[in-house]
C-alpha cells in the first residue's frame, strides 16, 4: 500500500503549475466572481484631491491576479498614482503616463513616499528594485517613448480612461465635486482625451491610446479597463460596451475576455429625474478584461 507521506509527495508533484499568478487556488476561484463590493478605507492624505481615482487597494486585487511578482504594470491614463502605488505595494514594476502636470506631480509624490514605505502595507520586502516611473506624456505616444526609454514589453495593463467628457458636464454630482473643491475637468489641454466633445471621436482617441498599449505588451498579456456607461442630454451613451467594440477592432485588436462589475452600494442615492422620468443612479463600474492573443 502507498504510505500517506509518498501519496502526498504524488499529489504535490502533480499538482498544476500556476502559469498566471502566485495566489491560491482558493483565491483564483474567489475572484472569478463576476462583481464584487469595494469599501476602501477613506483616504488619509487630503491631498490626493483628484475627482475620479481608483482606490489602490481595488487595483491591487487585479495586479495579483494578473501578475507574478517583479513583473511589469503600465497604466497610461495614471492620474494621481494609484496604480504605481498598488505595485510598489505588491511588487511589481510599473510605468504610468499622465498628461496633466498636476496629477502627474501628485503621482511622483506617492511613488517616493510608497518607495520610502510612508505609507500603509509597505514592507522592506516589497521595496527591493522595483522599477517605479512617472512619465508626464500624452499616452497616444506611448510606444515610441516605451522604445527611447528601453523598457521591457509589460506584463499586464490596468487603467481607468476619463469617461468621455462627463467630468465637465453640469450635473449634480458635479457640483458636489466643486463643494468639495475637486475638479472639473483633469486639464485644458486639447490633447487630454476627456476634453474631446464629439463622442465618436472620443472613442476613437481612446482606441489609439490601446493600440500603443497593444504595442508594448507582451503577447497573452492582459487588460483590464475600468469605465461605464453615461448618461447625458437625456440618453445613455453606452461607454463600457462601445469600449469592448472598439478595442476588439484591428489591426491591433484586444481579445475581450469579460467583465467584473464593481458595486458601489455605499454611495448617496440621488434625487434623479423624481415623478418626473427614468433617471438611473448608477452605483456600479464595469473592470473590462481584455488579453492580447
Ligand atoms: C479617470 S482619470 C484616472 C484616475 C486614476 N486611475 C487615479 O486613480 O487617480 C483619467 C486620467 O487620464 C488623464 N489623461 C487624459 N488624456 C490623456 C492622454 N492623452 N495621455 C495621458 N493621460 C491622459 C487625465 O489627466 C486623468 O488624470
Amino acid at each position: 500500500m502507498e504510505s500517506n507521506r509518498s501519496h502526498q509527495a504524488r499529489r504535490r508533484s502533480t499538482r498544476q503549475q500556476n502559469n498566471l499568478n502566485e495566489l491560491s487556488g482558493k483565491d483564483w476561484i474567489k475572484f472569478t466572481k463576476s462583481w464584487f463590493i469595494h469599501r476602501p478605507e477613506p483616504r488619509g492624505d487630503r491631498k490626493i484631491r483628484h475627482p475620479a481615482s481608483f482606490p489602490e487597494s481595488l487595483v491591487r486585487d487585479f495586479i495579483l491576479f494578473f501578475t507574478r511578482s517583479r513583473q511589469l504594470v503600465v497604466d497610461p491614463f495614471l492620474g494621481t498614482g494609484s496604480t504605481l502605488v498598488a505595485a510598489i505595494e505588491t511588487g511589481r514594476s510599473a510605468v504610468g503616463f499622465e498628461i496633466a502636470q498636476k496629477y502627474a506631480t501628485i503621482s511622483k509624490k506617492r511613488v517616493a513616499d510608497a518607495l520610502n514605505g510612508r505609507e500603509n502595507g509597505i514592507t522592506p520586502a516589497n521595496r527591493h528594485a522595483l522599477l517605479s516611473e512617472v512619465v508626464r506624456a500624452d499616452s497616444t505616444k506611448l510606444s515610441e517613448i516605451w522604445r527611447k526609454r528601453e523598457y521591457p514589453p509589460a506584463d499586464y495593463c490596468i487603467t481607468s480612461p476619463p469617461y468621455w467628457n462627463q467630468l465637465k458636464r453640469h450635473s449634480i454630482r458635479q457640483r458636489s465635486r466643486v463643494a468639495k473643491g475637486l475638479d472639473t475637468e483633469y486639464s485644458d489641454d486639447p490633447d487630454d482625451i476627456g476634453n474631446i466633445e464629439d463622442y465618436r471621436a472620443f472613442l476613437s482617441s481612446m482606441k489609439h491610446v490601446f493600440d500603443e498599449v497593444y504595442k508594448v505588451m507582451k503577447p497573452k498579456g492582459y487588460l483590464t479597463v475600468i469605465t461605464n456607461n453615461v448618461f447625458t442630454e437625456g440618453r445613455m451613451y453606452p461607454l463600457a460596451f462601445d469600449t469592448v467594440s472598439a478595442l476588439s477592432q484591428e489591426p491591433y485588436a484586444w481579445t475581450p475576455k469579460d467583465e467584473k462589475v464593481w458595486c458601489q452600494d455605499d454611495k448617496t442615492l440621488l434625487p434623479l429625474g423624481v415623478y418626473n422620468a427614468w433617471v438611473g443612479n448608477r452605483h456600479h463600474q464595469y473592470c473590462l478584461i481584455f488579453r492580447k492573443e
